[in-house]
Parts: structure tokens; sequence; C-alpha cells
């Protein structure tokens, strides 16, 4: 963000590559960029302009879309780093605040500049009191994402005084703001379902155990947050924070480009991560297991996964991007091993059954050929149902998560001085002009 955010290096032309149409022999000149790792990319922004033609991508396979410095990934060694820090010793090492602050700032911070980002996100926790009667509208029944999604974009109903996205510091309040109230807002929408009171949040805690708090404290009784498990869902913060272009994230940017609040994006990355391919995922993983239900059923389950008449997919595997095993997978493998060891359920089934459906799938052609690995909403939801917290939000700890992230990103785009609005095109395949036809001639 403003001061301090790392721009490690501006991309540089590395080359020039010729793309002929040898029909017309009509060819155009176009830059390759490098960055400071991963591919090239070839700079095709002149190409309508001197072509007259598009590029065609659907899914985005091989384009980049912005130019970050963030989060790097290398899909084929399975590396994930942020500002250049590998993800297994930001989860060993730090803590959520201190991954927020460095995707937000660039660096790592000292011990003064962690002290005052928490304390200042921890001031902003609690929601406009006017906001809890947003709830009542809901049927207590209600995904927590509907939920999630419509609050969060009521959130700019309330907050006018960090609307002005061209203002630096209205950008990192409005941050600290999101940051600070997705544990509110989530932990609210879980209470709301189970007709309890919601809990105000306590700043003397740190952001997990906080975050905890809300879930489980009643107001008839003490709650003692387990420092382990508070350990554990600061662990799942970390893992989930940022990932680069991926879904949400690129929604947040569209979003984004077109000046619009940054309440309504964020709502809009929400969105988009509620789907199963993507952060829906972790709640159809253990739907997944709990409809598998035994080693023995393992097989069959596998087969209906490489079927194309079938619509079901092993969720919580592949990556458009790890072509290896997602690294976030193996401290969320190791860390559900710690929780249910601290909890006394070392023989979840549930664990058993998702490390024997690992390990045949990793032998399987089918999963070997389509380098189909685990990836990190595989072993997430495991651990966050031995701690008694509710499948349905599991999605929503995801975009508590990510939140940071989505907000990094936009950031980044906002300062970017080639920042324009998203507009792609298309490959019309329709109805050529025709002439209109009168609706007693039809
Ligand atoms: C996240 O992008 C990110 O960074 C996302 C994320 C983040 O932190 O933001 O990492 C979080 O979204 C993790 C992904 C969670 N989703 C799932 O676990 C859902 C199950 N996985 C998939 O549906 C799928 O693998 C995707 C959506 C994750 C990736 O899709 P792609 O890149 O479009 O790959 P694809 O569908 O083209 O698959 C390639 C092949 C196909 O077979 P063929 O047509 O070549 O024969 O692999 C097959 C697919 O059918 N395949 C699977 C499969 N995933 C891919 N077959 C069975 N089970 C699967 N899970």
């Amino acid at each position: 963000m403003s001061e301090s955010a790392s721009k490690i290096g501006a991309p540089e032309t590395s080359k020039i590559i010729t793309l002929t149409d040898t029909q017309n022999g009509l060819s155009v000149e176009l830059p390759v960029l490098s960055g400071t790792s991963g591919p090239n990319v070839i700079d095709i922004r002149r190409l309508y302009a001197e072509t007259g033609m598009f590029t065609y991508d659907p899914g985005f396979t091989s384009t980049g879309s912005a130019e970050s410095a963030i989060t790097f990934i290398d899909g084929e060694a399975g590396i994930l780093l942020h500002r250049g820090y590998s993800i297994e010793d930001l989860a060993e090492h730090s803590d959520f605040m201190d991954v927020s602050y460095l995707l937000l700032y660039g660096e790592l911070p000292n011990k003064p500049q962690r002290d005052k980002f928490a304390h200042d996100v921890s001031y902003h926790t609690m929601l406009h009191e006017q906001l809890t009667y947003f709830y009542r509208g809901f049927r207590r029944d209600a995904h927590p994402m509907a939920i999630m999604i419509g609050v969060v974009g009521a959130l700019s109903a309330f907050y006018h005084d960090s609307l002005d996205i061209n203002d630096a510091r209205q950008r990192e309040i409005t941050s600290y703001r999101l940051i600070a109230k997705m544990p509110t807002i989530a932990a609210m929408a879980y209470k709301y379902s189970i007709g309890q009171p919601f809990i105000y949040p306590r700043n003397d805690l740190n952001y997990a155990e906080n975050f905890l708090h809300m879930l489980f404290a009643v107001p008839a009784e003490e709650y003692d947050v387990n420092p382990v498990l508070a350990r554990a869902v600061d662990r799942i913060l970390i893992l989930h924070a940022d990932h680069e272009q991926n879904a949400s994230t690129s929604t947040v940017r569209l979003a984004g480009s077109s000046g619009a609040n940054p309440f309504a994006c964020i709502a809009a990355g929400i969105a988009s991560l509620w789907g199963p391919a993507h952060g829906g995922a972790n709640e159809a993983v253990l739907r997944m297991l709990e409809e598998i239900g035994s080693v023995e059923r393992i097989p069959e389950f596998l087969e209906r996964a490489k079927d194309k008449d079938d619509p079901f997919r092993l969720m919580g595997f592949g990556h458009r991007v790890y072509k290896n095993y997602d690294p976030r997978a193996s401290v969320m493998r190791t860390s559900a091993h710690e929780v249910l060891e601290e909890l006394g359920v070392q023989n979840e089934p549930l664990l058993k059954l998702a490390m024997e459906l690992e390990k045949i799938a990793l032998e399987d052609p089918y999963f070997v050929e389509r380098k189909l690995f685990p990836n990190v909403d595989f072993y997430s939801g495991i651990i966050l149902r031995a701690m008694g917290i509710p499948m349905d939000l599991f999605t929503v700890i995801f975009a508590v998560a990510r939140t940071v992230g989505w907000l990094a990103q936009w950031n980044e785009m906002i300062e970017d001085p080639s920042q324009k609005i998203g507009r792609p095109r298309q490959l019309y395949t329709g109805a050529p002009k025709r002439d209109y036809v009168s609706i007693d001639q039809r």
C-alpha cells in the first residue's frame, strides 16, 4: 500500500518476437517482458490495433492479467512465495498479522510496526450496531456465505468516510476495517444460524483467538480459548491469505477496475469464492468424504471422478497452477494431525479416509497423468470440523483469510499507473446481422 509497498522491479523487455500471418504476409513485432521470476509474457496490448485480431483464451489458461509484486507460484515445483518468503516459513514462524502486513506493505514488520498494525486493526473489530438488524432479514438457515456477501456489500452504506479510492489513507482505513470486521461478520452469521446472541469482539485477544471467542463464547459462561486451536486457526488463515490471480482475486480486481468501492469489490470476491471449484471446495470435500463413508467405497468414487459423463469430481484435488503437491496442503496435513492429537481424536475416521483416498488417487494413472494432487482445501475441512466448526462456515473462514490478499491486490491495482477498466473481448458465434421480422411473420 501507500508508503512502503515494494515493487521489486518494473518488467523488462527481454526480446521482441514477430508474429506472422503467412497467408497475407502481415506481421507484428511484440515485446516479451520478463519479471523477477516465472515465465516471460508476450505483451499483446498493441495486437488488435496492429492486426485487427484479438487473442482467445477462455479461462485465462495462458493469460497474465496483471503485473504484481505480491505472490509468486511455481506450479511445477510446488512453490508458493509471498513477497519472496516461502509459505512454509511464514506458516511456521509468522502469525496472520505479520503475513497481513507483509502482503499489504511488502515487508515483514519489525516489532513496533507489528504491534501498531495489530492494534490499529483491532480498533476496527466492532460493527456499526445498525448492521446487526441486517442479520434478522435473513432466514435462520441461510448459508453464511450468502450473509457474508450481503453484509460486506452493505458496509459501503455505513463507512462513507473511507470510500474515496484515490485517497491512499482512505484505502488504508478501509483495508483495516475489512480485515478487522470479517471475523465479526462471520461469527455473527454463525451465531444467528444457531439462535445464540452475537458475541462482541475482544481486542485483548489476538486475531485468531478473538475469532474463536466470537464463534464459541456465550454470555452465560467464561470461554477459554485453547491456544493450540487458536494457532491452528491462525495457520489456516496464513495458508489462505493470498494466491496470486485466482478467480476471486481476479473478480475483485475486475470489479475494482471500474472504480467501484472496496466493500462492493470484496463482496464480489466473496461471491466468486463461494463456488465449489474454488473456495467452496473445502465444504465440498467434507461432504464428499461423508458420502464415500468407507475405504472400500473409494474405488467406486474414483471411477466416477474419471467418468466424463458423471459430474462428480474429486473435491480438494487438482489445481490450475499446481502440477505438483500444493505446498499449503502439506502444511495443512501436518496441522490436521497436530490438532486431532490435541483434541484426542487421532483416530478420526474422516482423516484416515482422506489419507487413504489421497494415497489411492496418487497411484492411479488417471490422476498421475493429469498431475492431480491434493490442494489447500483437501485437509482444511478436517481440521475445522474437529474444532467444532460447522461445515457451512468453512468457506467463510477462507473468505476471512483471503480478505487481506484481495485488499493487497486491489490496492496494488489502484496504484498501478497502467490500470484501466477490465474489458475483455470475445469470439462472436451468434447470428450475423439480419432483418427484423414482425411478430405476425415469425
Ligand atoms: C482453490 O486458482 C487458485 O489459486 C485457487 C486456490 C486459491 O488459493 O485461490 O488455490 C483455491 O480454488 C483450490 C481448488 C479447489 N477446487 C477443487 O478442489 C475442486 C476440484 N478440482 C477441480 O474442479 C479442478 O481441478 C480445478 C477447478 C481446481 C482446476 O481446473 P482446471 O485448471 O480448469 O483444470 P481442468 O478442469 O481443465 O482439468 C484438467 C484435467 C481434465 O481432464 P481431461 O479433460 O484433460 O481428461 O484434469 C481433470 C479434468 O477433468 N480433473 C479432474 C479433477 N480436476 C481436474 N478429474 C477428477 N477430479 C478432479 N478434481
